[in-house]
């Protein structure tokens, strides 16, 4: 276990993320589980895993080579309970002490909106470093267009907002800039599945790396 010194917003929230987020969060944990289950011997990676929600599931589920990463040691604190067989780090997610290609899949999970385009760059490019040849990056975050139900994206603002004003400003611009897709290097990942979860709030996206690691 590498341990690091930085300090996130989240140190403060970790107790009560999961009791607040649970029965918004449930059924896109569980739909993130269907879209995995046909990967259950691959090694998973989840970049800023929180409290480790995602993973306990998958854990629950019969999946075994589970790696779960947060610069959060509080959340981390959460992610150690009840599930010993998940191997937990604490580490920078723009900078891990992983060798390239290292895992079949990594995930993202609602930590891209928050954070400046530098930052959700480096993400991407630490997760794309980290796939093996072939393997597979999953993002879920918000994705707003005219088929998002009017009442999400009301409830989405002002629990972003909550959130803190830089933290929200990163939200707006994720959203203007239309999300992911304009984050993703096509040359990098191809599009595998999207699906739409949460009144069309929500995006699920499965992309396969195409190439052998050359991001810069
Ligand atoms: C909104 S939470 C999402 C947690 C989890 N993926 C989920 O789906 O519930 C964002 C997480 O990203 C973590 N985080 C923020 N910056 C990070 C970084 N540079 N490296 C690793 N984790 C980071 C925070 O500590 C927090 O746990």
């Amino acid at each position: 276990m590498n341990f690091t010194q930085n300090k996130s917003e989240y140190d403060f929230i970790a107790k009560i993320y999961d009791p607040v987020l649970y029965l918004v969060l449930k059924p896109i944990r569980i739909a993130v589980l269907n879209v995995l289950l046909k990967y259950k011997e691959k090694s998973i990676l989840d970049l800023c895993c929180g409290t480790g929600n995602q993973l306990k599931l998958l854990s629950r589920n019969g999946f075994k080579n589970l790696h779960c990463l947060d610069i959060s040691k509080p959340m981390l604190e959460i992610a150690r309970k009840n599930d010993s067989r998940i191997r937990i780090y604490n580490e920078d997610a723009t900078k891990t002490s992983f060798t390239n290609e290292s895992f079949d899949i990594v995930l993202i999970s609602f930590a891209l909106h928050e954070k400046d385009r530098n930052t959700q760059e480096n993400f991407i490019k630490e997760a794309y470093r980290l796939i093996k040849k072939d393997g597979f990056i999953l993002i879920v975050d918000y994705n707003f267009d005219n088929k998002t139900a009017k009442l999400v994206k009301i409830g989405i603002n002002i629990i972003e907002r909550i959130a803190g004003k830089e933290h929200y400003n990163n939200f707006k611009g994720y959203i203007r800039n239309n999300g992911l897709l304009s984050l993703i290097n096509k040359d990098k990942f191809e599009l595998v599945k999207a699906h739409k979860r949460l009144f069309n709030g929500v995006a699920m996206s499965m992309y396969q790396k195409t190439t052998t690691n050359r991001y810069t």
